[in-house]
């Protein structure tokens, strides 16, 4: 049987720790589909065509380190034409329809790629914290960064994946929002973790 997570929300937000830990909770699969687009973002700086590249995904284009900054803004700005989106649809749902159980996290699993989803998350947090706490991940991951210009790539980012025209970020109608900005971890985790609880019918 399948039972779909759709987790989304803005950069850094959290939600592939939260998504991670729901997975594991529940024995779901996961997957982190932020990291097809700085896939293909990676390939167009290496000077490939989105589309193509896109369109010739393979699972170890999805390994390697996606995580540089640099990478996350071609990821945005790959993302916003409507041919990549499409090219990466159907390998999103049938991950989505695998038996036992997914955890999807993005912009917009809820809204455009499942939404039929049984238990849809909005994870968020305010810019300033999402910032703070990518700058730590960046710089124990090893990588030069400031904080000023963590802050700015969170909200250029946001910007961009907000006003783009096609499955742009928002919340869909039915998504339980889950504002970490004054949470630990383990808090936004276990307040994930209850509301899908809740979505399976499970008992406290
Ligand atoms: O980890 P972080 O939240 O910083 O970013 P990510 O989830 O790895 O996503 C990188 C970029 O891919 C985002 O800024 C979006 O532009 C794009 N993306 C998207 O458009 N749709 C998704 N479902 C996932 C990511």
């Amino acid at each position: 049987m399948s039972f779909t997570v759709a987790i989304d929300g803005p950069a850094a937000a959290g939600k592939g720790t939260v998504s991670r830990a729901v997975a594991t909770h529940f024995g779901f699969a996961h997957l982190d589909t932020g990291l097809l687009y700085r896939a293909v973002g990676a390939k167009v700086m290496d000077g490939a065509d989105a589309v193509e590249a896109a369109q010739a995904l393979m699972a170890e284009d999805l390994e390697g380190d996606l995580r540089a900054p640099g990478v996350a803004q071609a990821a945005s700005r790959v993302a916003v034409d409507p041919q990549v989106r499409a090219a990466l649809v159907d390998f999103q749902r049938a991950f989505a329809a695998r038996a036992g159980g997914a955890v999807l996290d993005g912009r917009d699993i809820g809204t455009v790629i499942c939404p039929e989803a049984q238990a849809k998350l909005f994870v968020t947090a305010s810019a300033e914290v999402r910032a703070a706490r990518r700058y730590r991940e960046l710089c124990e991951a090893g990588h030069e960064v400031t904080p000023e210009a963590v802050l700015a790539d969170v909200k250029e980012r946001d910007a961009r994946d907000s006003e783009r025209a096609t499955a742009p970020l928002k919340p869909a109608e039915d998504a339980v929002v889950i504002d970490t900005s004054e949470m630990s971890i383990d808090e936004a985790v276990a307040a994930a973790i209850a509301v899908v609880a809740e979505k399976r019918g499970d008992r406290a």
